[in-house]
């Protein structure tokens, strides 16, 4: 039943889109309540979105139900349980999801079996809709900081990467005392005086090796460092990258920011491999690429580099005017290399939209 004035208006309607996020200095390792081993940073991209509706009825009489879920149209049983046991979690901070009666649908722009995790972009989306559900139930308003600070709060409690999709720029999760405001409960944006404006434009160029679902999951990766013999040394690894990167982001220096940023990647892939048990995501193509591109950037003195996620494709950056050069650079070279000559163009983008109109 519905308890007339307890809920100001018990149906409605949220609409969020939000992207992923490509990290330059990474998050590996994690506590309970998904707190980040090391502080990570990171940029949005631009293409690469999730978009989630939520129709809602909040009714006393009844428990939390997805009535529906679809997935790009379709049914997906797999991924609505996920979203069930995360709006479970989020109901101990929003009691009318308690008794949320839910149609959800999602669009995605992530290529179908690309490999390429969506994660970060869904549950940052959902997240987004929940925060606007609370303002439009009980009608309230939170100022946007707020609004946007709360929201990356609770995608973290669904993915700790999702935390950092809230914000355009460069985005930081974690505490580290060098930089005011950080936490390890929600990301915050690196304020925009701190990044040169030759990084504003960055581009992303997702090299897809495999498509493949990966043997080991982020989530048990994280696991695998309670008792990683290079644990400690990480934690100091990544300290000191994120602040050199950060001096190097303010100063305009790619070359050094560059350097950084592989060294994360490689060192992100040692650890898995230096696991126990011990595995390897990047496969043959991944290798010949990265060796491909170092030798291109020598041979060029272009500012092009590579990133890796916990996964075989290699995200390649480099900045908007050395655009022309690299795409013809992936077009000849990487390719051939890529599984079904598949990659992907995306840049920084700007962070979340609300889709609703009366909302904006
Ligand atoms: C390698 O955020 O996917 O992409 O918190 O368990 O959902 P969970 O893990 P997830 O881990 C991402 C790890 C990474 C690095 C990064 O994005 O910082």
């Amino acid at each position: 039943m519905i308890e007339p004035g307890k809920y100001l208006n018990p149906e409605g309607k949220v609409h969020w889109k939000s992207p992923a996020n490509i990290a330059l200095i990474k998050y590996w390792g994690k506590y309970p309540e998904q707190l980040p081993m090391n502080p990570s940073l990171s940029f949005v991209l631009s293409n690469s979105v999730v978009s989630i509706k939520v129709e809602y009825v909040i009714d006393d009489s009844k428990p939390l139900n997805i009535l529906d879920f679809k997935l790009n149209g379709r049914d997906n049983p797999g991924f609505a349980e996920k979203i069930n046991n995360y709006l479970v979690r989020l109901s101990e901070y929003f009691s009318f999801l308690k008794h949320a009666q839910l149609h959800i649908s999602s669009e995605s722009t992530f290529p179908h079996s690309a490999g390429i995790a969506s994660s970060a972009a869904a549950f940052s989306a959902l997240a987004l809709c929940v925060c606007s559900m609370d303002e439009k139930i009980y009608e309230k308003r939170w100022n946007a900081d707020d609004f946007f600070n709360k929201a990356s709060y609770m995608a973290r409690l669904g993915s700790g990467s999702a935390c950092r999709s809230l914000f355009d720029g460069m985005v930081v999760w974690g505490f580290t005392k060098f930089l005011p405001g950080t936490s390890d409960e929600f990301a915050v944006k690196l304020s925009d005086d701190r990044v040169h404006e030759s990084f504003r434009d960055m581009q992303d160029t997702i090299l897809i090796a495999s498509s493949e679902t990966k043997k080991v999951s982020s989530s048990a990766g994280h696991e695998l460092m309670h008792k990683h013999p290079h644990r400690e040394n990480r934690k100091e690894q990544a300290l000191d990258n994120l602040n050199k990167i950060t001096r190097a982001l303010k100063d305009g220096n790619w070359k050094m920011t560059g350097e950084i940023i592989e060294n994360e990647a490689l060192s992100l892939h040692g650890l898995m491999m230096s696991s126990n048990p011990g595995y390897i995501l990047m496969r043959p193509n991944t290798i010949t690429m990265l060796e491909k591109i170092r030798s291109f950037r020598q041979d060029t003195r272009l500012n092009v580099y590579f990133t890796l996620d916990a996964g075989p494709n290699i995200h390649l950056i480099y900045p908007f005017k050395e655009r022309k050069d690299v795409r013809n650079f992936v077009t000849s070279d990487l390719a051939p290399l890529c599984e079904n000559h598949k990659w992907i163009d995306d840049e920084m983008g700007k962070g979340p939209v609300n889709l609703l109109e009366d909302d904006q």
